[in-house]
């Protein structure tokens, strides 16, 4: 028996995909390498933005196709979208087998023990886990050089424009012994970098050990044997405290890039997000890191067009990022989402403003990850070799501990390897080198 995952949205959708192959292992099923041999293919969905909903009941219409080949064929919706809309899945596609939330993700074992007695199973999801899910021995990556581990689900901090406390429920944080232990597990199997995965990292605390908040925790990976870099996403601006600058700058294996969504350099669109600090308390985080880590990489999320979001306030956004001269940005244009609080307010930006603010945005940060990128030509990087790339079959990619890309002449005999690499091209998006 066979299975395939599709995955949209982010990180921690990568993430609970690589837990459902694991299980899906554990229950004796292998990874098929297309869709047309699978027995079984689950559709691991986001909700966060609108946009990633067409695509999903497209995917999943077209898989639905494939049942009437293959008769035996189950297919499954998984994420926050099934959470969210579970019954709307339901009522358009009820030829699916089943839908399960994310709150509901550690019932898959039983769902497919169930599927396996022939039993077609929907699932309703809206009352959660209080829990955090339980995690496989044998968990299946989906890179041999990066593992994930999730620290912390859920969010209790209730943006107005956001899903996610509806759909992952509110914050619970992993046990630090356990994550301990799956870190070091990742270790002794090769990893040489982690992954610390949250939907707000820097409020975790060890639910069964007082002591243990993010920074404690970050310390205690780092003295893990055989990992040699740490990565964490995502960090709240309002949580996001001087010790954790000094961390990051005291420790060597934790990566110099932090990812610190300000969302609007507006005040007064700060305030209606409801993300509990103003543009001035941000900047000033970004003052502690790029005066103690000079040479930080810094990223950040960012929405244009929020209901009542004036070209004044829009100007303020611009003028931050060409303050803060951010290494990357994901931006949005704001849409909607049920629940959420700013749903209620009237959506008043008209949809070309937002697209002419997502253009002049992404513009400006092209310019300037430009600009950074050409100053670095000349320079050697460590960068840790972790994928085929994108640009040529015969060259690899990899990371340098500032999050930069770095593509380079390789032989996959390099894969997992930290090598020296001088810079000798560079682009918008990523940097071409030289091994030395
Ligand atoms: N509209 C647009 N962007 C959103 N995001 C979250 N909710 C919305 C929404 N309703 C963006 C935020 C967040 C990222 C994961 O997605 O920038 O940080
Ligand atoms: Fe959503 Fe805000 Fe929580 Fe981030 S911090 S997941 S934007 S509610």
């Amino acid at each position: 028996m066979k299975f395939y995952i599709y995955t949209f949205g982010c990180q921690m959708n990568e993430h609970d995909s690589e837990y459902m192959a694991s299980v899906l292992l554990e229950k004796g099923y292998s990874p098929a390498e297309k869709e047309s041999q699978a027995d079984i293919i689950l559709v691991n969905t986001c909700c966060v933005r609108e946009k990633v909903e067409h695509k999903i009941f497209t995917k999943l219409g077209r898989l639905l196709k494939l049942k009437k080949k293959n008769k035996g064929l189950i297919i499954g919706v998984t994420g926050c979208f099934a959470q969210l809309a579970g019954e709307e899945i339901k009522r358009r596609m009820p030829q699916l087998d089943f839908v399960l939330g994310t709150q509901q993700i550690n019932r898959l074992p039983a769902v497919i023990d169930s599927l396996h007695s022939l039993l077609k199973e929907w699932d309703k999801m809206l009352k959660g886990d209080k829990q955090i899910k339980s995690f496989p021995c044998r968990f299946h990556r989906r890179s041999p050089v990066q593992a994930m581990v999730t620290i912390m689900e859920g969010c209790n901090n209730f943006c107005s424009y956001c899903i996610v406390p509806f759909v992952r429920g509110r914050e619970r944080s992993r046990a630090a012994e356990e994550i301990l232990r799956e870190v070091k597990e990742a270790a002794v199997k090769g990893y040489k970098e982690v992954l610390l995965l949250g939907q707000n990292v820097n409020s975790y605390f060890d639910p069964s050990n007082n002591g243990t908040s993010f920074v404690n925790l970050l310390i205690k990976v780092h003295q893990i044997d055989g990992i040699e870099r740490i990565r964490f996403v995502t960090s709240h601006p309002k949580d996001f405290a001087y010790k954790l600058v000094e961390t990051v700058r005291d420790y060597p294996k934790i990566c110099k890039h932090v990812h610190l969504p300000v969302q609007s350099g507006s005040n007064k669109i700060l305030k209606l997000m409801g993300r509990k600090y103003s543009r001035e308390e941000y900047l000033e985080k970004i003052e502690w890191l790029k005066r103690e880590v000079p040479d930080i990489g810094i990223s950040a999320d960012i929405i244009v067009g929020f209901p009542d979001e004036t070209e004044n306030d829009f100007q303020q956004t611009i003028k931050l990022v060409e303050e803060v001269e951010y290494d990357g940005i994901y931006s949005f244009k704001y849409s909607p989402r049920p629940l959420t609080k700013a749903c209620q307010y009237p959506d008043s930006v008209p949809e070309e403003v937002k697209g002419r603010r997502l253009m002049e945005l992404q513009e400006l940060q092209k310019r300037i990850q430009f600009r950074k990128n050409q100053s670095l030509v000349g320079k050697v990087f460590e960068i840790l070799a972790d994928g085929v790339s994108k640009k040529d079959p015969h060259a690899l990619c990899g990371r340098s501990s500032n999050n930069k890309i770095v593509n380079f002449r390789g032989g996959p005999e390099l894969m997992g390897k930290l090598l020296q690499v001088k810079i000798i091209r560079a682009g918008p998006n990523s940097l071409f080198g030289e091994k030395v």
